[in-house]
């Protein structure tokens, strides 16, 4: 009779046993992180929605702020054609406090569905509202009816605001101090009032810092042409229609350059890539600066452009859309030179457009030659104006701004 082989080689029970307990004892330790961390990847995907393409980094919270700043552009649209018909009393309240209110709810709800542990510094806050049940009731109709109307972006963006008193509480939640540490969005609902009002310049501005540096960028600008060679001029946008061909919404991620695409209802448009012209000759350059005489003195930018050669006169318009403007080659450069000694800037004001622009080719600094710095908190407390122009040509703007300045 032939025998068993494996007989032979039977381990005693004994032996097998504890064998199998030394082995697990060993794995054990090592597997119980890798484990958390399989199950809780696996419990955010199930809550978190599902994006087309998920390859680079930050593509997911730079398809968010796009759909976000996109659907609350559409709503400042809304706000503005209403008035211009008639159908929001500007005796009720000023177009503007709608608009505001209105596009800082919806970016704060898309950001908050997606990314809920996130810290947000935004402009406005509710309190006004509580004690205006009218405006509320009036804000909260544009918002619910925005929000329906833009099915395309439904899943990505949240299933939106319950009522009309959470509409209130959301938009409560852009009060973070800001700061160095960690994630926080900055939001500018309607960067750019008086261009607002007059149907001019106006842009949506949203903008992602991580432990105070700018990683992602999104601008708005519904009166700009879609057309990144249309020439600058101080009267673009003016007196803007819904025509088609019209608003254009830039972003940028860091590192992965700047790209513009018409602003439209639903899915985003597709993008092109943009870079700030190649300036060879300053006799040629067109620069930017404030509407408002207030916002950066005038006077001294004209004797700037003088000593730089600039022959053109410079190109005017409110808001953020100055940065998109040169970010895309229609403009050169954006001087905004101090009025006040104590005036400190907005974070909001400047995060996005900063980005755009360097990824654009751009430099931006203050007048000291400091980078911006997001990371002190809501303003930008250690720095004093802004020059942003191409590398190339970035030290000689600078010189010229110190000097005329009589900065050291
Ligand atoms: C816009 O409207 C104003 C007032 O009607 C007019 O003076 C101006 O020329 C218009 N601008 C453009 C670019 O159409
Ligand atoms: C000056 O600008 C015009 C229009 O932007 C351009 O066609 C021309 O080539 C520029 N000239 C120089 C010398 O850069
Ligand atoms: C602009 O600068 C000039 C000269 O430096 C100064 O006299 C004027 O008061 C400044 N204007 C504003 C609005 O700051």
């Amino acid at each position: 009779m032939p025998r068993d082989p494996s007989h032979k080689f039977r381990l005693p029970p004994l032996l097998l046993t504890s064998l199998l307990i030394l082995i697990l004892a060993a794995f054990i330790p090592s597997i119980t992180p890798r484990l958390t961390l399989i199950l809780s990847h696996l419990r955010s995907q199930s809550t978190t929605p599902k994006l087309a393409k998920m390859t680079s980094l930050y593509s997911r919270e730079l398809e968010i702020a796009q759909l976000a700043v996109q659907r609350a552009s559409i709503l400042t649209k809304r706000v503005f054609h209403e008035t211009s018909k008639g159908t929001v009393s500007k005796d009720d309240a000023s177009p503007v406090t709608i608009g505001d209110f209105g596009a800082q709810a919806l970016i704060i709800s898309a950001l908050k569905h997606n990314f809920p542990h996130d810290e947000i510094v935004a402009e406005e806050e509710a309190t006004e509202l509580r004690a205006n049940p009218p405006l509320r009731d009036q804000i909260w109709e544009l918002v619910r009816t925005t929000s329906l109307d833009d099915v395309a972006a439904e899943g990505l963006l949240g299933g939106g605001i319950k009522d009309a008193d959470a509409m209130l509480d959301i938009i409560d939640q852009g009060n973070s101090k800001g700061g160095k540490v960690g994630r926080v969005w900055t939001i500018d609902p309607i960067d750019g009032t008086k261009g607002f009002l007059r149907g001019g310049q106006y842009a949506v501005c949203l903008a992602l810092l991580e432990d105070g540096d700018v990683k992602v960028g999104a601008i708005g600008c519904p009166n700009l042409p879609v057309d990144d060679a249309a020439p600058l001029t101080a009267d673009i946008g003016a007196n803007a229609t819904d025509d088609e061909g019209r608003g254009v919404l830039f972003s940028a991620v860091i590192g992965q350059g700047a790209t513009s695409r018409p602003l439209k209802a639903g899915a985003l448009a597709e993008g092109r890539s943009i870079s700030m012209k190649p300036l060879t000759d300053m006799s040629n350059a067109s620069f930017c600066e404030s509407v408002e005489a207030g916002h950066s003195n005038q006077s001294e930018s004209a004797q700037i452009a003088q000593k730089l050669g600039i022959t053109k006169q410079s190109v005017r318009m409110d808001s953020q859309a100055k940065y998109g403007s040169i970010a895309r080659g229609a403009g050169d450069i954006y001087l905004r030179l101090p009025t006040s000694k104590t005036y400190q800037e907005k974070i909001w004001d400047h995060a996005a457009g900063d980005l755009i622009v360097r990824e654009a080719g751009g430099q931006v600094t203050d007048i000291k030659g400091n980078r911006l710095n997001f990371g002190v908190g809501r303003t930008l407390a250690t720095n004093s104006g802004v020059i942003a122009a191409p590398k190339a040509v970035h030290s000689q703007v600078l010189s010229v701004v110190q000097e005329v300045l009589g900065v050291k």
